[in-house]
């Protein structure tokens, strides 16, 4: 006799949730958060069935004491890397700049070296316990980008790796192959970027390594015209294409990639006001780190009113990597967001929910908490949302659940 497999529901029920659920993607001009008071919400087979209030819910339902979020998706990591670059850190403090540190081989080189002489276990350890500490701070998606190989055995090692990590997380692929030029390769940038257009980047779209594709769009990085071969290669293979550009100078990336249908254009510090529209037109999400102006001494953050005002939809992300911003926290982002980019606490949480999950591909699984997606939660402590930022760099959350299961438990600090 075979008995029928049923998977009961499970209600849970709070002091309100936070919904980030009204209004169409991406979101631009409506910042409704969608918060319902007193409510509860079944969940089954790791998807929300339902939502409503408290007096609906059914006596069973558990009790979790605070105010429900979006898990958190974290649009720009950087995780995979062996070494430590906190001697660049008090480099700056001396006055070294970013730039400067990386003309004379430091920088992203000396991560690469590091993290080529690294084992898989010990790489993998270390991403492990990367992605432990940004769980505990509530993301529970989150893109994650190569780009410590560069050269074509190490780097598929590294997405390979992305894909065998341990943790119940939501983990998007981002191949960053064009992240630096190798030294050995300074005189001969054309064989590199020939190797990954026609060797690496077919490889990987084929195996199915990556989502997405990136491309660091910079001085002293890859110019503008290489970029665009390697995002438009990236498009031919049926790859996601983003990039970081306009951090340092204004080479005119992020335009140039939302002509390719880029889902996002990442840091956008030296962006000028005249090709705003051009954003908001493509709808490309804006990805803004303001952790990494911050981390670099740096006085600019990225002109956050100005897109928003232009109609840009606008994310917020960590960043995290050991060179330019050492946080697994986006709450201190989002913090950062509204204390030095003026943006109000609403858009900060919309752009770590929503138009984050939107700038991955991945908002009809999560992002907001809607029937039929996924039930990936977090349980915090204030009673209203916002709370949560003005209260910065403190850990107000208490529990974090992913597809209907309280993982907080498991996850060791
Ligand atoms: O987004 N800008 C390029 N990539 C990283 C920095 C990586 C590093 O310094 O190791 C960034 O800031
Ligand atoms: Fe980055």
């Amino acid at each position: 006799v075979l008995a029928r497999v049923t998977v009961a529901a499970v209600y849970v029920s709070c002091d309100r949730i936070v919904t980030c659920a009204p209004g169409a993607l991406p979101r631009r001009r409506d910042f409704d958060l969608g918060i319902l008071e007193g409510a509860a919400m079944r969940i089954e087979n790791g998807r929300v069935s339902w939502i409503g209030s408290r007096e609906e819910a059914p006596d069973e339902s558990v009790y979790l004491q605070g105010t429900i979020v979006p898990g958190l998706v974290d649009a720009h990591t950087h995780p995979v890397y062996a070494g430590s670059r906190l001697h660049e850190f008090a480099l700056r403090a001396k006055g070294a700049t970013y730039q400067e540190i990386h003309a004379a081989g430091g920088g992203i080189h000396s991560t690469v070296r590091a993290t080529r002489a690294a084992s898989y276990e010990e790489l993998l350890a270390r991403t492990e316990r990367v992605l432990a500490r940004m769980l505990r701070h509530g993301t529970t998606t989150l893109e994650a980008k190569s780009g410590y190989g560069l050269d074509e055995a190490t780097e598929i090692r590294d997405l390979q790796l992305l894909g065998d990590v341990a943790s119940p997380m939501r983990i998007v692929r981002t191949y960053l192959g064009a992240h630096a030029m190798p030294p050995d390769f300074a005189d001969r940038r054309e064989e590199f970027v020939k190797t990954l257009i026609e060797q690496t980047l077919p490889r990987i779209a084929r195996e199915r390594l990556a989502d997405a594709c990136d491309v660091f769009c910079e001085d002293g990085a890859f110019t503008l015209d290489e970029s665009r071969r390697i995002l438009a290669a990236a498009r031919a293979h049926g790859l996601d294409v983003k990039a970081h550009a306009e951090e340092f100078a204004y080479l005119g990336g992020a335009r140039m990639a939302a002509s390719l249908g880029a889902r996002s254009v990442d840091h956008l510090l030296s962006l000028p006001e005249h090709d705003f529209a051009a954003l908001a037109e493509s709808g490309t999400v804006a990805v803004l780190l303001p952790g990494t102006t911050l981390f670099l001494g740096k006085e600019r953050y990225a002109p956050a009113r100005g897109l928003i005002d232009a109609g840009v939809p606008v994310a917020i992300a960590t960043d995290f990597n050991a060179g330019s911003c050492m946080t697994e926290s986006l709450p201190m982002a989002m913090s950062l967001a509204v204390l030095k980019m003026k943006m109000t606490p609403e858009e900060a949480l919309i752009g770590a929910t929503v138009n984050a999950s939107h700038a991955l591909g991945v908002s009809d699984v999560c992002g907001s908490l809607e029937v039929g997606k996924a039930a990936d939660f977090l349980v915090l402590e204030v009673d209203d949302p916002r709370e949560w930022l003005y209260h910065f760099g403190v850990n107000l959350v208490r529990e974090v659940w992913i597809a209907g299961r309280r993982v907080s438990d498991d996850i060791p600090c």
